[in-house]
């Protein structure tokens, strides 16, 4: 039930995205109120906390038995998503999870259903759905001045040797994989909104490096529902960062980077869609956190669906599961 005062949130995990989660809350003008901030580690939560006056605990049962909480937001190790938010749904909480929704399709699966029983909201953050220059290029591709898209190709960048990332990244079971589940779910995300078609077929191909329990490296070509042939590649070692993607259509090409903004290119002249727009992610968390707030309020789906979340996972373990066999695999789904 969410009040007069506005969803009474509970952040359950301290780590770097929930700051995002925090400044999105803030800039809600009363709409979302962090009441509650959890994290194993005590003093992480208590400097998040103390952002808001929330209260501080260092166990997630204490906090969601403690009340006076409507939602949470969950931003814990991807393995931990999936008991958390049954936990939360059992205690008659709307969720807000992180992406990806889970490591594994059973997982997906249960949190769903727990939360259909449990008659509340559960939203994934897929927060690139929310990113004002991702939606202007989306939106001037799916309007076809360009003609239909024909191929696309996806870059990122992260950087997995760095000291700083924390150790569950390179933690197998915790993580649930390395750089396609943790990165790549953003790229199959884009691309799927970009060209417009859903990716129903992939043949990838992943790198471990020797001594690493997860792969740092990942590419993969697939085939969306449309017949459109996309690239993916992601990779964790020694580049600078890059996100950018190029979709080609019938008449001219898109191109759409973090730096750049968005540009189309037709018969030899580029055209400015959209400008990089300083502080966009910031916007974006915003975005999502008031789309959260209104489903709860109005108990009607999210903008990123659970069963959305669930496709980009049956990708990211389609490719998985193509590297392993070192043949194309066919998505969940997909005949
Ligand atoms: N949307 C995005 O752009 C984006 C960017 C980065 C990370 N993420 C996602 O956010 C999630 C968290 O990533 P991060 O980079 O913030 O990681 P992080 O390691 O910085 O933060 C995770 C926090 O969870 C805490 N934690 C671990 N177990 C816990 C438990 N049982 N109860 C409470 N707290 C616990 C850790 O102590 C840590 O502070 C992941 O799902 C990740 O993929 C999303």
């Amino acid at each position: 039930m969410t009040t007069t005062s506005g969803l009474r949130l509970g952040v359950i995990g301290a780590g770097t995205i929930a700051e995002f989660h925090m400044a999105a809350a803030r800039q809600s003008a009363g709409r979302v109120n962090v009441v509650a901030v959890c994290d194993v580690r005590a003093e992480a939560a208590e400097k998040l906390a103390a952002e808001a006056g929330a209260r501080v605990h260092t166990d997630h049962r204490a906090m969601l038995d403690a009340g006076g909480l409507d939602a949470v937001v969950i931003t814990v190790p991807h393995a931990l998503h999936a008991p958390i938010t049954h936990d939360a749904a059992a205690a008659g909480l709307h969720v807000l999870v992180e992406k990806p929704i889970a490591t594994t399709r059973e997982d997906a699966l249960g949190m769903i259903e727990a939360c259909r029983a449990a008659g509340v909201v559960l939203a994934v953050g897929h927060v690139l759905r929310f990113v004002p220059t991702l939606r202007a290029a989306a939106a001037y591709l799916a309007s076809g001045e360009l003609g239909g898209v024909v191929v696309a190709s996806e870059r990122r960048t992260a950087d997995y040797a760095d000291p700083a990332r924390p150790r569950w990244f390179l933690d197998a079971d915790m993580a649930g994989g390395g750089i396609v589940l943790n990165v790549g779910t953003h790229s199959i995300d884009k691309l799927q909104m970009l060209v417009g078609s859903p990716i129903a077929e992939v043949t990838a191909h992943v790198a471990v490096p020797a001594g690493k329990a997860v792969e740092t490296e990942a590419v993969a070509l697939a085939r969306h529902a449309d017949g459109t042939r996309s690239t993916i590649n992601v990779t964790g070692t020694g580049l600078p960062f890059t996100d950018e993607a190029e979709i080609v259509c019938g008449q001219g090409a898109v191109r759409i980077s973090r730096g750049d903004g968005v540009w189309s290119f037709r018969a030899g002249a580029a055209t400015q869609v959209a400008a990089p727009e300083p502080g966009e992610m910031a916007r974006a968390f915003a975005a999502q956190l008031n789309d959260f707030a209104r489903a709860c309020a109005e108990r009607t789906p999210p903008e990123v669906t659970p069963e959305y979340a669930l496709s980009v996972l049956d990708v990211a373990l389609a490719i998985y599961q193509s590297a392993r066999l070192g043949s194309t695999v066919t998505v969940k789904g997909h005949p």
